[in-house]
């Protein structure tokens, strides 16, 4: 089944944020930035801006009713500064008026005096000075420090990943308006209705109750709405609020580009011990988070590296530490994966290069240390499930790998200039929130007198299909046409205290939520139709695509006409029911536990072909045999496979965030900052669903796809070294993302 909001997009019938119809005088806003990384506030002069005509209002932080406060998890970020600078891009003021292009005008009328301090913008400089969000954490399993003398061989080194600008289709935008005894109501593209509904409220100084958020679907978010759709919702709910006037503000790319945070960046140390057979024995790590200025989900992001440090791998002797460290970046945020792919990075680079100083090829010690079922993890979890190994013979088998292997011997061997190379990524994600807690969701479902079903979860339609698969998980369970299902915005009121639409978790949760109301309302109407028929036990009765019966006997009695029949008889139509993962939990203080509800896994296979007089280069291929369990929407799934690898090839290649010596952005729009284009994407991805597997606990034996396929990606850098060392054998390997094309070149020809 297709993804059905696909032909809507298509006929640009779909309605995000700016294409809602607003009502007459509405206002719109724009924001005034800070110029500088890090200074303090001397004087802010809005004077020029009485002369322009349709500007109504300025706002700054002496404005707001309630607190100056937005941050979420640790409570460390103001929504407009007041006294103290922190980034280039954090806001200072709100310009309020009667058209866009007014407030845009104005805000560059406006001037700031600000005292320049220094800035920090590397994560090591800032950790050497104490400079943490919070403090470091470290996992560990067995004992390292026993371990490296009985090793053959250790390898050390550092690694570097870059950050990554999310580039969601729709940008950051809110738009609220005032009704009744100061209730606000916000339409916002966010993946976290609740965090923005609580936030606002806040900041206003009003219960949670008298704010009410509304989300419809959102054009993508990354992870980039997670934490960071308040700021422009609260900004709109203040203006609002305010001046009792409907109140709209949609970035532009550029403006959302420079005052959003990004991808974490991490500087990151290993150490790692092995058997000359490839064993791994010890494996030790530091992560350098680079936060940017405030916490955002920082902390949750490094708790993620932490938990996939170790990747696909079993290793009996590990030491996992992570250190947040905070620069004068804008805050950066949640992004796919969630601090997975930045950790698993590492230890890929750790394995490449003790293969190197052992001689063999880097799937010689990936193979020898892949998870099998019963494996511990650095966290305490047992690994429930063998399917990790069985990925891998499948892609050794279903793709020939060795065969590609002699091929591209042969071709590189014929060929001067042009260097082929392949890589093997192994993937291992837990699925769940790291924080226990917010694996709960809920469904609100009604049955309407003619027999169609609306269904309202906590789940944000973002382009991964997630109404589509709740729509069929309602009507599989009801037993009805999926025409008769729509699921309704994601709305406040409708459904409360709700977790984001995050951790790949939103089918899983919402889904099983839906599952288990709708399974509510069909006991109902088996009691209904028992009753009427005059069967003793409603066990006997079945409802099968929309039809009644009686131990497999039809009745005659067709869906309508039992809903009808229920509302005759005065038998509720509606159920709300709420889900919570079973059996997850996590202990801080020791750092054990088990926290996913169990793991997706899978491998890829990347072949790339690099041009050794340009240094530009082609993604041949990626093959991969990835674990989703019993899929029930295989075509929603391949498209996340698909999305999922490229936007994982764009952050390993060539999506390349480059800054001037005092933190500016340089690369602050589409035309600077390259991402991957269908000329770019690989000319063949492959992707073969692991048969015969299921899972325990996902949405009807399913897995969670959002996420994992990201990390697929890294596979390529691998690829593109391997290339480059067939032209260049001395190649001394650096351990860095993105490799660009610039890069490649370098690399080539740079004397060492
Ligand atoms: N796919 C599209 N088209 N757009 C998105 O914004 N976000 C990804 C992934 N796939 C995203 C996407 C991220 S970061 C997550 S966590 C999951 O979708 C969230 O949705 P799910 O939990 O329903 O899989
Ligand atoms: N993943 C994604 N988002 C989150 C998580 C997580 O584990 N925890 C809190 N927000
Ligand atoms: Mo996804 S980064 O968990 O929104």
């Amino acid at each position: 089944m297709i993804n059905t909001d696909a032909i809507f997009h298509v006929k640009g019938e779909s309605q995000f944020i700016d294409d809602r119809l607003t009502p007459e005088g509405t206002l719109y806003a724009a924001v005034f930035t800070s110029p500088v990384a890090h200074g303090k506030i001397i004087k802010i002069n809005t004077a020029p801006l009485k002369r322009i005509e349709g500007v109504v209002k300025v706002i700054t932080a002496s404005d707001i009713p309630g607190e100056n406060q937005i941050g979420n998890i640790i409570q460390d970020e103001v929504l407009l500064a007041e006294d103290e600078v922190h980034y280039i891009g954090q806001p200072i003021a709100i310009v309020v008026g009667t058209k866009p292009e007014i407030v845009r005008k104005a805000v560059k009328l406006i001037r700031a005096k600000v005292e320049v301090l220094p800035p920090v913008f590397n994560p090591r400089e800032a950790f050497k000075k104490g400079h943490l969000i919070t403090p470091t954490r470290t996992f560990s399993l067995g004992d390292v420090n026993k371990t490296w003398k009985e090793c053959d061989l250790i390898v050390e080194g550092t690694v570097e990943s870059g950050g990554q600008e999310h580039v969601y289709l729709e940008t950051q935008g809110a738009f609220s308006y005032p009704t009744e005894k100061n209730t606000i109501k916000v339409i916002s593209s966010t993946q976290a209705p609740s965090t923005v509904q609580k936030i606002v409220a806040r900041v206003l100084d009003l219960p949670i109750r008298m704010i009410e958020v509304d989300v419809l679907r959102i054009g993508g978010g990354f992870g980039g709405k997670e934490d960071q759709a308040v700021s422009w919702a609260a900004m709109t709910a203040l203006a609002s609020y305010k001046l009792k006037k409907p109140v709209k503000l949609v970035l532009r790319r550029k403006e959302d580009i420079l005052m959003t945070g990004k991808r974490h960046p991490y500087s990151s140390d290993f150490k790692m011990g092995l058997k000359r057979n490839g064993k791994i024995l010890a494996y030790e790590n530091t992560f350098y988070q680079n936060a940017g200025a405030s916490a955002d989900l920082s902390t949750a992001i490094m708790e993620r590296s932490l938990f996939h440090a170790t990747n696909s791998y079993y290793i009996p002797n590990a030491k996992i530490n992570c250190a947040s460290c905070r620069t004068n970046f804008p805050p950066n945020t949640a992004f796919r994966g969630f601090g997975a792919p930045q950790a698993m990075f590492v230890i890929e680079s750790a394995i490449f290069k003790a293969a190197d100083e052992l001689g063999v090829d880097p799937t010689v010690i990936q193979k020898k240390n892949l998870l099998k079922k019963g494996d511990v993890f650095p966290y305490g979890m047992k690994l429930q499930d063998g399917k990790m190994r069985k990925c891998w013979e499948v892609a050794g088998e279903k793709y020939k790998v060795e065969k590609i292997k002699e091929r591209i011997n042969k071709f590189n061997s014929n060929n001067k200039i042009y260097k082929k190379g392949i890589s093997i990524m192994p993937i291992c994600f837990g699925i769940s929130f790291t924080s226990s807690f917010l694996n709960q969701a809920s469904a609100l479902v009604h049955i309407y007198t003619d027999g169609s079903v609306s269904v309202s979860t906590a789940a944000i339609e973002m382009g991964q299909g997630v109404n589509t698969k709740i729509r069929q998980v309602a009507a599989k369970v009801l037993s009805i046409n999926i025409d008769r299902v729509e699921v309704l915005s994601t709305k406040t009121s409708r459904v409360a205290n709700t977790s984001p639409t995050a951790a790949s978790t939103g089918a899983d949760l919402n889904g099983n939520a839906t599952k288990v109301a709708c399974k509510n309302l069909m006991e109902r109407l088996r009691k209904v139709a028992s009753d009427y028929l005059k069967v003793i036990s409603a066990k006997d009765i079945q409802i099968i695509d929309e039809e009644v019966y009686i131990k497999g006997r039809k009745t005659g009695l067709k869906w309508d006409e039992l809903v009808n029949k229920a509302y005759m008889n005065r038998v509720s139509l509606s159920a709300q029911a709420h889900y919570v993962t079973p059996n997850i939990f996590f202990d801080r203080n020791i750092e054990k536990g088990k926290p996913f509800a169990y793991h997706v896994f899978g491998i890829a296979v990347t072949e790339v072909t690099i041009d050794c007089l340009r240094g530009i280069y082609e993604i041949d291929s990626v093959k991969v045999v990835h674990d989703a369990g019993k899929s029930f929407n295989l075509l929603i799934d391949r498209g996340q496979m698909e999305g999922g690898i490229v936007q994982g090839i764009g952050w390993a290649t060539i999506e390349e965030l480059m800054y001037g010596d005092d933190g500016k952005l340089l690369t602050d729009s589409l035309a600077t900052y390259k991402i991957p284009d269908i000329y770019f994407a690989p000319k063949d991805i492959k992707v073969h669903f692991l048969k015969d597997s299921n899972s325990l606990s996902g949405i009807l034996k399913s897995k969670a796809i959002g996420e994992p396929p990201f990390l697929y990606g890294i596979g390529t850098y691998f690829a593109l070294i391997k290339a480059i060392r067939e032209f260049r054998l001395d190649l001394k390997v650096n351990f860095s993302i993105p490799i660009t094309p610039e890069k490649v070149l370098l690399s080539l020809y740079e004397k060492i």
